[in-house]
């Protein structure tokens, strides 16, 4: 595809497509490792994990399951507002070890809402794996096990990770650049 298509939006180049398969295929050769014998629940949360899921699922060399969960905020484009979860997950997470799986970890408030849903259902463990972490964003002190990238504080497109809906589609990470009147 080519970039120019979409750029309504001006942004520039911060991870390319080359860099991020790489370190998805080093992420899914550490997570093979470490959840050798558990057979992982990968619950990946909507819609931002959707293209990072389907790549570090393939790059996983042991038996795991996949789930998703849907979290939606209603705020502005670029400034998330009030939370709320729907969707699955379809089985039961009681004594499974659980992976969540995320494009972005911002705030933390995403992730930490979950996980705190996600333990009343009882899991062996709960640990989060990100293809972006915005650790200089945080306002929860959630931890990140497993992260792709450290990005930070600029709101980034592409990779399933949108603007308003859009460019979730471009194949590697964009940088926003702010327009005048933003
Ligand atoms: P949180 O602030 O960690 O709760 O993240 C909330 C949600 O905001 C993420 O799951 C994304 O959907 C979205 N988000 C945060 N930063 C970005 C970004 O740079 N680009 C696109 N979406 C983002
Ligand atoms: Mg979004």
């Amino acid at each position: 595809m080519d970039a120019t298509e979409l750029k309504a939006k001006p942004f520039e180049l911060l991870l390319s497509q080359d860099r991020i398969e790489s370190r998805i295929r080093e992420l899914g050769r550490i997570i093979s490792r470490d959840y050798m014998g558990k057979n992982p629940i990968l619950l990946g949360v909507l819609k931002g994990c959707f293209i990072f899921m389907a790549d570090l699922i393939r790059a996983i060399t042991i038996p795991a399951e996949v789930e998703f969960i849907s979290a939606h905020s209603y705020g502005s484009a670029t400034e998330p507002g009030k939370l709320t979860l729907s969707g699955g997950p379809d089985a039961s997470l009681k004594k499974r070890h659980v992976l969540m799986v995320e494009g972005v970890v911002d705030t933390g408030n995403t992730a930490s809402s979950i996980v705190k849903a996600l333990k009343r259902m009882e899991p062996a463990s709960i640990e989060i794996v990100t293809l972006l972490n915005k650790r200089s964003r945080r306002e929860t002190d959630i931890q990140v096990k497993y992260a792709g990238f450290e990005v930070g504080s600029d709101f980034v497109i592409g990779y399933g990770l949108d603007h308003a809906q859009l460019y979730r589609n471009l194949p590697f990470i964009g940088k926003v650049i702010k327009e005048k009147n933003e």
